[in-house]
């Protein structure tokens, strides 16, 4: 099955009328514990692995959608026009390209990040989450949250994950037409956990996530390791939430994003996503670490941190990296 194939027979009963003049929704950002990285099918984006994420509160993306009575789409990010042959701006309309219906519609789209786009903070999850509930309410599909991660899923594989807040777990699935490959939101709450942005830089990453991975999986010889790394990974993370073990939560993640910039690394031609900075903090987290400081952190495509903490130590932290 192609991506407008999987679409159809999600919305083969549902009707095509428009429902309400615009639709507002929000979605959240999130950060995976164990990584996603690597497809077995890149028009579906269907991951080699499962993964498991957390979702940021109230950090995400807000869209407005709107039936335009043109045959362009418009598209605004943060208040600004784009132009369709923007690179934002295409990869949008493919995705909505699945979604017109007979009836040819075309969309305005507002989208507003209150994360910086494209800095490897995962925004283009959360971008096109939002835009799928946005579809749901204009058109009042009333998709379950299962097929709605689905739809995610075809604009962003992270997307399918930024349904729900909390721990979120992306079960990779084992049919070729990814209607197993969806996300699911997990039954434990840590409200003491904490995730902390180090921001080294707002620029667009220098390559993307998409031909990051399909260079890695295609060139690195010990990526045929990962799916074994990220079996485990998930066994430990999924304890360490059950049981609240902060050292087996940041440990295991820690290790699971050095583990997948090593699979980076050993692409060809390599990529680094490290800038000085980015080691700076890393040699500071290590250290603060040996002298008893729990805390840990994540990294996604881009040079900048997450770091992993606990409430209590909120203020020490502010004071070491704030
Ligand atoms: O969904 P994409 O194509 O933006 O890929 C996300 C990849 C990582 O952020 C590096 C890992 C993840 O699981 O979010």
């Amino acid at each position: 099955m192609n991506r407008s194939e999987v679409v159809n027979e999600i919305l083969k009963k549902k009707c095509s009328a428009v429902m309400t003049d615009s639709a507002t929704t929000f979605a959240p950002s999130n950060i995976a514990l164990v990584k996603y990285w690597g497809k077995r099918n890149a028009e579906l984006n269907l991951p080699m692995t499962s993964s498991l994420s957390i979702s940021l509160d109230g950090k995400g993306t807000q869209t407005t959608i709107q039936i335009l009575d043109s045959h362009q789409d418009q598209i605004f990010l943060n208040n600004d026009a784009l132009s369709n042959e923007s690179l934002f701006a295409k990869r949008l309309i493919s995705f909505l390209d699945l979604f017109r219906s007979q009836k040819n519609y075309h969309f305005k789209i507002q989208t507003e990040n209150n994360i910086p786009t494209g800095a490897g903070l995962a925004s283009s999850a959360s971008g096109f989450a939002s835009i799928i509930l946005a579809l749901n309410e204009l058109f009042d599909w009333q998709l379950s949250k299962k097929e709605l991660s689905i739809l995610a899923r075809m604009g962003s594989g992270s997307a399918c994950r930024s349904l729900w807040s909390g721990f979120v777990k992306w079960n990779r699935g084992e049919r070729e037409d990814g209607m197993d490959s969806y996300a699911e939101k997990l039954p434990y709450e840590w409200p003491e956990l904490r995730i902390g942005l180090l921001i080294i830089s707002e620029k667009e990453k220098s390559i993307g996530s998409r031909e990051a991975m399909n260079r890695t999986v295609s060139t690195s010889k010990i990526y045929q390791k990962w799916p074994q790394q990220v079996a485990q990974d998930l066994k430990k993370i999924e304890q360490a939430i059950r049981e609240k073990d902060f050292e087996l939560l940041g440990e295991t993640a820690e290790a699971n994003a050095i583990a997948m910039h090593a699979t980076m690394h050993d692409a060809f031609p390599p990529i680094h996503y490290d800038l000085p900075e980015t080691l700076q903090l890393k040699n500071k987290i290590w250290k603060l670490r040996q002298k008893g400081f729990p805390i840990y952190f994540t990294q996604d495509a881009g040079p900048n941190l997450k770091l992993l903490f606990l409430q209590s130590q909120t203020e020490a932290i502010k004071k070491q990296f704030y």
